[in-house]
């Protein structure tokens, strides 16, 4: 059985990470989402709204798990052995960044690859920040994040 893990902030979860779970689970049999706490970021959504949210958007697509971590990705993907890393990729810098961290991790967790899916052109400007800053002044957030999750999101920032 080959298992990914799709690891971030999500705060919140943007139509731009839901591409790349359901992408992603099209080429593993069993895809864990995994909310990476950290104490030291301050988040608009606890951990447990954030893995909720992510449940509530993910529901309709088949192998897709969600959980949350508090420590070093490549023990995770260790103690639940992982195969795969999957990063979204929209950017230059994206990219920068991201292959400094799949090439700590190949060094931490060896038996793991980093995969990275390019983001489809419709998300590649779309973020957690941004959904927060626009939802934050009471904007319209319907058409950057999964349509089951908008009320939730739009409500939390009244
Ligand atoms: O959505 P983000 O904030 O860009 O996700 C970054 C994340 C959470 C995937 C990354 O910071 C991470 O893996 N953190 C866990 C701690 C860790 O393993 N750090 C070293 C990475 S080489």
């Amino acid at each position: 059985m080959k298992k990914a893990v799709c690891p971030g902030s999500f705060d919140p979860i943007t139509n731009g990470h839901l591409d790349i779970i359901k992408r992603a689970a099209e080429l593993f049999d069993e895809v864990t989402v995994l909310v990476v706490t950290n104490p030291d970021k301050k988040c608009a959504f606890s951990p447990e709204e954030r893995c909720d949210l992510i449940k509530k958007a993910t529901e309709d697509i088949e192998g897709v798990k969600v959980d949350s971590f508090s420590g070093l990705l490549a023990d995770y993907v260790k103690q639940n052995e992982i195969n795969a890393i999957v990063k979204g990729i929209r950017s230059s810098s994206d990219f920068e960044y991201e292959f400094q961290m799949a090439l700590a991790n190949r060094s931490l967790a060896p038996n793991a690859e980093t995969v990275f899916i390019t983001a489809d052109p419709q998300n590649m400007y779309v973020s957690s920040s941004l959904i927060r800053q626009i939802a934050c002044f009471g904007g319209d957030v319907s058409d950057f994040v999964p349509k089951n999750i908008v009320e939730e999101i739009e409500k939390r920032f009244k």
